[in-house]
């Protein structure tokens, strides 16, 4: 496997730079999820080994890390945005680039449903659910691989004055959190990304995502690079939203240790 993973390499990096454009701002976009490839397929074989993965099941973590958003690089070239309700689901578009690469007919074929089911589930609010183990660790381990990325490629944008910096920014930009929102944090559930109405929904759908990761290596992680603080520090303060974070970082604690 060790070879087809080379040659998928070789051509997941022509394949990105041939999005490579004039236009700055779509040259942004491209870049970042260039970058966010490379750390979310390093995410995958670091978690694979910490998960003990066989050397198989670590190049199949890696090649479903580096192919799980093949879909972004036409989404972005289209439509100008990452919003998938704005455009397509870019899980199924990834399937689109995917299905006509002759690479996948050399994976046997429970490897491919597991790939499959991984990157279809990377991107929704919960792993639909299955009775295949296998399918479920790996689609538990793309989805924890990209939530950390995804932490250090938004950062710089948590503080209010970056908030219109981000690439196509399409939701609204008040600071305040909708009250459905915030009752959704305090009893630490997930939201719909759908229903992401201003700046401070958005932030706080982050810092929920902390319910949903699935291993202890990610929160650790999550934790030692100051996430939780850099979003915590930048949400619009009253007691209940502080009633949220207490529980929140409680919830950290017991999971680390
Ligand atoms: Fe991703």
């Amino acid at each position: 496997m060790r070879e087809l993973l080379t040659r998928m390499h070789a051509w997941m990096t022509n394949y990105m730079k041939s999005f490579y454009t004039d236009d700055e701002e779509v040259q942004r976009g491209i870049l970042i999820k260039e970058q966010h490839t490379g750390y979310v397929t390093a995410n995958c074989i670091e978690l694979a080994k910490f998960l003990n993965f066989s050397q198989h099941d670590t190049e199949l973590a890696e090649m479903i890390g580096l192919f799980h958003d093949v879909g972004r690089f036409y989404q972005y070239q289209t439509y100008k945005t990452f919003n998938d309700a704005q455009s397509e689901d870019h899980a199924e578009l990834a399937f689109k680039v995917i299905d006509k690469l002759d690479f996948f007919h050399e994976l046997n074929a429970e490897d491919y449903d597991v790939l499959h089911f991984a990157i279809q589930n990377h991107n929704k609010k919960l792993i639909a659910p299955t009775d295949d183990e296998r399918k479920e660790i790996f689609a538990k381990l793309i989805r924890d691989a990209d939530k950390l990325d995804i932490y250090r490629v938004l950062q710089p944008y948590f503080a209010q004055e970056n908030a219109d910096k981000l690439p196509n920014f399409i939701t609204g930009r008040s600071p305040e959190i909708s009250p459905d929102f915030l009752e959704k944090f305090v009893r630490g559930e997930q939201v719909d990304y759908r229903e992401i109405r201003t700046n401070g929904d958005r932030k706080l759908v982050r810092l929920m995502w902390v319910y949903n990761v699935y291993f202890k290596w990610t929160m650790k992680k999550i934790l030692e690079r100051g996430y939780i603080d850099a979003i915590v520090e930048n949400l619009p303060m009253n007691e209940k939203v502080a009633e949220g974070v207490r529980r929140l970082k409680k919830y950290v604690e017991d999971f680390v240790a």
